[in-house]
């Protein structure tokens, strides 16, 4: 990844009805406050989105990648510099990278998701790639029909291995980004235990 593909939204706002949140690539400076960011999370969010352990060893090597550019990795931070969600294309050097997106409860259901999506399927755009892949809980409703209105289509149940050590089977989904690109083979679960 190039030094400007870096900084791709790296410093990008967005306007909520009350203030502004700043999007930021996630780096080892990020580490205090994205395992903040994690504890406050309702045990439901935190059910729905655990892409990964949370000791500082283990969320310092994720900074570590994004920095490295291995993934393609965000957080949007609110006027105190709080991180208020965390959202990636894991691999992102692969053809069809691996999304994920969580936000903060008291910041769901105000159109963030959406525009955070937006972030990450321009981002993959504009680097190039051929698709985009994810997986997501059978009951989640929300990030389902999200993901839907997106332009992703539902591909078949998987095996996913959560970031808190839950085997699981998710509902995996796929956006191609060049015509006629199909999912590929590839095992579900964190990067530093998975490969894919
Ligand atoms: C899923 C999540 C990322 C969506 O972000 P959000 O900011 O809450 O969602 P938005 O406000 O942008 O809503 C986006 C779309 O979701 C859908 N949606 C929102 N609330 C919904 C609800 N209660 N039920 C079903 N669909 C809903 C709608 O289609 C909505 O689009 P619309 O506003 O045009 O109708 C966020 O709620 C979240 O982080 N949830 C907990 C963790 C999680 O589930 N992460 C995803 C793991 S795969």
């Amino acid at each position: 990844m190039s030094a400007s593909d870096f900084r791709l939204f790296d410093g990008f706002r967005i306007a909520l009805d009350e203030g502004s949140l700043v999007l930021r690539r996630l780096s080892r400076g990020h580490t205090a406050s994205l395992i903040r960011f994690n504890a406050g999370l309702s045990s439901e969010t935190k059910r729905l989105f655990s892409p990964h352990a949370y000791d500082p060893r283990t969320v310092a090597d994720y900074a570590r990648r994004s920095e490295d550019g291995v993934d393609l990795s965000y957080v949007a931070e609110d006027e105190a510099g709080e991180v208020v969600a965390y959202f990636f294309l894991w691999e992102v050097r692969s053809e069809a990278p691996l999304l994920g997106i969580g936000v903060a409860d008291a910041y769901q259901n105000r159109g963030l998701g959406k525009e955070l999506m937006r972030v990450l399927i321009e981002s993959a755009k504009r680097l190039g790639r051929r698709g985009i892949d994810l997986t997501t809980m059978p009951d989640n409703e929300r990030a389902f029909r999200l993901y839907l209105k997106c332009g992703f289509r539902y591909v078949g149940d998987v095996p996913n291995l959560t970031g808190d050590g839950r085997q699981v089977t998710e509902r995996r989904l796929f956006l191609p980004l060049v015509e006629g690109t199909l999912p590929p083979q590839r095992d579900f679960g964190p990067p530093d235990q998975v490969d894919h």
